[in-house]
Formats: C-alpha cells, structure tokens, sequence
C-alpha cells in the first residue's frame, strides 16, 4: 500500500477501507509517513469527509496506535469530560477536581491549544513544575492516590492524535467532524474512561458555527461512544462569546482558581456545576439533576474542590505558592484597560477574534513548535445583553510588546458590537444529547 494512493483516493472522494485507515494511522504514526501527506490527507478528510464507518475505524486506528490503559485496579469507574473547543474555556480546570471531590476518580488527557481556541495542557503549564508528561504507571498510581489527574498525552497514549492534532493546528484542517470525533474519542478509548460528557461547543467562537453541525458533531461522538461500550452524554453549549471574562493562560489560571473559591465569573460557575452534575449523574454517584447539583454546590462551597485541585497541582510536581497566592503566576508586563467607544447594550463579542488576538500576542501558536508566552491574553468586562457606558472600560489587554498591545486592543474593540435596544442574553446550554 502507498501513502499517496490513500490520499489520492479521499481527494477524490472514495470512501477509504479499514486496511487503508489503519495502514496511513500507523505508518504516521511510527514516522514512515511524514507530516507532508499527513497534512495533504487531512485536507482531503477536510474537504471530503468520512463516512460513519470511516470515522468509527479511524477512531479505532487512533485509540490502537499506542496502548490502552486499563484502570480497573485503581478505579472501577473512571469518568471524564471533553470539550471540543472554545475560547476561556477552563470548564475542566474547575469540573474535574469538583466531581473528583464528590469522590468520582476523574484521570484526564487533555491537549494544547488549537487554532483560536485554548487547550488545557497551556493553561496548566503557567504553574511552574506543573508536569504534563505523566507517564502510564505515574498516571496509575496518582489516580489510586488523590483520584484525579489532569494531564497532556503521553507518547504511548493515542500517540496518532498527539501527531495529528498538532498537524491540524497548523494546517487549517481542525473543523471537521470526523476529525474532531476521532481526535476526541480515540483519546477517551486510550485513556480508559468508561463514563463521558462531552461539551460540545457551537457559535462564533468553536469549531462548529451553527446548532446543525454542532448537533452532528454531538451525536456522531455518541454513537460512537455506544459503539464502544461507553456511556456518553453531550451537552451543546453556547460559544457566541467567551466563556467567563479571562482568554490567555495564566490568566485562565487565575479565573479558574477565583472558581473554586466560589468567586469568578457567574457563567462560568453556573456551565462548571451543570457539567459536574451531568458527570455525578452519568455515573450514578447522583440520581437526579437536583441531587447532582446539590453535591456540586455543597462540595464547591466546602472548599473540597479547591483543596482537590491544589492537591493535583503539588502531586504533579506545581509549585503549590503559585496557586496559594496566584498573583505570583506569569504576568504580562503591559496591562491595558480599553473604555467602551459609545453607551448601548452588548450584542455580540466574536470570541474566535478574541481567540485570535490572544494567539498574536503570543499566548497560542501559529506553528507546531512554537514557543508561547503565559502570561499575555484579554479579560472582557461585559457579555452578550449587558448595558455598558461609553469611557467605562469595556476589556484589558495583558502584552508583553507595545506593538502587538495596539493590534490586540483594535482587534478585540471590533470584536464587539453595540446597539441602542436592549437585547437578549445568551443561553450557556442549547441541548441535551444522550445514546
Ligand atoms: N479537542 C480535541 O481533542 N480534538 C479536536 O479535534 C478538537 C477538540
């Protein structure tokens, strides 16, 4: 079999067998194939697409190009969460040492940022030490130990997708269901959660635009999660502005943290709780949404939470001063507030310009490999329904160089839009999709 005749094949629209998946995801994998036809089969995935069963054994191929963990002798019941995607986006940073702390083991792989949108893996490491490179034995034992870890992809876990989804970022080839569904899925197999809550994103600031797509995208994983003997539910929920007020790393950090101390902003605490009760319920530790909300609520406001995340951080080699006081994280050495330009009611914040602007700063990559800098990002003071006063400010930006602070204060300022009427707030949730 040749590399190119696969891809040839996708560019013109054929639907690939599974010997040819498996072959391209392994060959890939084990370097044989280079990034140059990966990227050129990616577009063709990109521009043709997969058929349910394409998706299903490219998902497969992925889970089985490294191992398989199988966490039954630290945790019968191990759940997660994903998010496909989406801008100050720190839901896990919060929801996974809240349900751990209801006494759910949660073990995480999370990813980098892509494209416009934040990945968790950057976020985490502003924490000086903070490891992301636990190995399988290390993940193992941490889960047994403290019930939770938060981690980036090993290279014997799903190493096809840390391969791809690197790819993806630089070759304008992430917005793609059975890309996405296969990235996000492949993970899950390999990471050997049994229960799942996807948190699928859909607006102006994720990867899926319209409700439609979104919808697609939620129940392709679902099934897909029936298919391979997982419980899974997604939840779709609004990315028509950035959630909360913090984009950019540290600053994300910081937010998350505000959170578990029952501060920060009230859409991103309201998303965290609806997502850990999906997460309690899904996994029988709560019956009904009032009594999975009821622990949430009581666990984050009896410090539980936080006390789960601090101990995460120390068990993964943070230093635990830098999220005891997080005024220590990384700070941007520009910091500036920009006024509203006229009064009226918010009625759009483009949060993928946002996303954007924060990449330019430096705080996400245009390259695989390039370097980025934590502490820069954008905090929005108002959302989507909100009055504002002309000269109040209406979002800071955090630089680190004056030239690219004046770029990202345009940028952001045209990301918002006023009018004179009073206009409706955004919903956090649209559906419910479960198998
Ligand atoms: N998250 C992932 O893990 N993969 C994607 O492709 C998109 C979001």
């Amino acid at each position: 079999m040749h590399a190119t005749d696969v891809i040839a094949r996708k560019r013109n629209g054929a639907e690939l067998s599974q010997e040819e998946i498996e072959f391209f995801i392994q060959e890939y994998t084990r370097g044989e194939i280079p990034d140059y036809q990966a990227a050129a089969w990616l577009m063709a995935v990109y521009l043709r697409g997969m058929t349910d069963r394409e998706t299903h054994d490219l998902t497969l191929a992925m889970a089985h190009s490294g191992d398989v963990l199988d966490l039954k002798d630290v945790a019968p019941l191990v759940v997660d969460k994903h998010s496909t995607g989406g801008v100050g986006d720190k839901v896990s940073l919060v929801v996974t040492p809240l349900v751990a702390a209801c006494g759910l083991p949660v073990a995480k792989m999370t990813g980098r940022g892509l494209g416009f949108s934040g990945g968790t893996v950057d976020k985490l490491e502003s924490i000086p030490g903070y490891r992301t490179d636990l190995s399988k034995a290390e993940l193992k034992a941490q889960l047994g130990e403290i019930g939770i870890v938060l981690t980036g992809q090993t290279a014997d876990l799903a190493p096809a997708d840390l391969k791809l989804y690197a790819l993806r970022d630089a070759t304008a080839t992430v917005e793609s269901i059975p890309l996405i569904v296969s990235s996000i899925m492949s993970k899950k197999i390999a990471a050997g959660a049994d229960a799942i809550v996807l948190d699928v994103k859909m607006g102006n600031g994720a990867f899926m635009k319209t409700l439609e797509d979104a919808e697609d995208l939620a129940k392709a994983m679902v099934l897909m999660g029936g298919q391979i003997g997982r419980r899974v539910v997604a939840l779709i929920s609004d990315m028509n502005q950035p959630l909360g007020w913090a984009v950019g790393n540290a600053l994300e950090i910081r937010e998350a943290i505000n959170t578990l101390h029952e501060g920060g902003p009230a859409d991103l605490r309201e998303h965290c709780l609806v997502v850990a009760a999906e997460m309690l319920m899904l996994s029988g530790k709560a019956t009904d949404t009032n009594a999975a909300l009821t622990l949430a609520l009581e666990t984050l406001a009896s410090g539980a939470a936080w006390h789960k995340f601090r101990d995460m951080v120390e068990a993964q080699g943070g230093d635990v001063h830098y999220v005891d006081e997080p005024e220590r994280l990384p700070k941007a050495r520009l910091v500036e507030p920009v006024p509203a330009p006229r009064s009226g009611y918010l009625v759009s914040v483009d949060a993928a310009e946002i996303g954007k602007a924060v990449v330019e700063l430096g705080g996400g990559r245009e390259k695989i490999d390039d370097p980025i800098d934590r502490s820069v990002g954008a905090i929005v003071h108002y959302k989507v329904g909100d009055l504002v006063q002309k000269g109040t400010p209406l979002f800071t930006i955090h630089a680190n160089d004056e030239a690219r602070l004046a770029a990202a204060c345009e940028q952001v300022l045209a990301a918002h839009t006023f009018s004179d009427t009073p206009t409706h707030r955004l919903p956090l949730f649209y559906r419910r999709i479960a198998g």
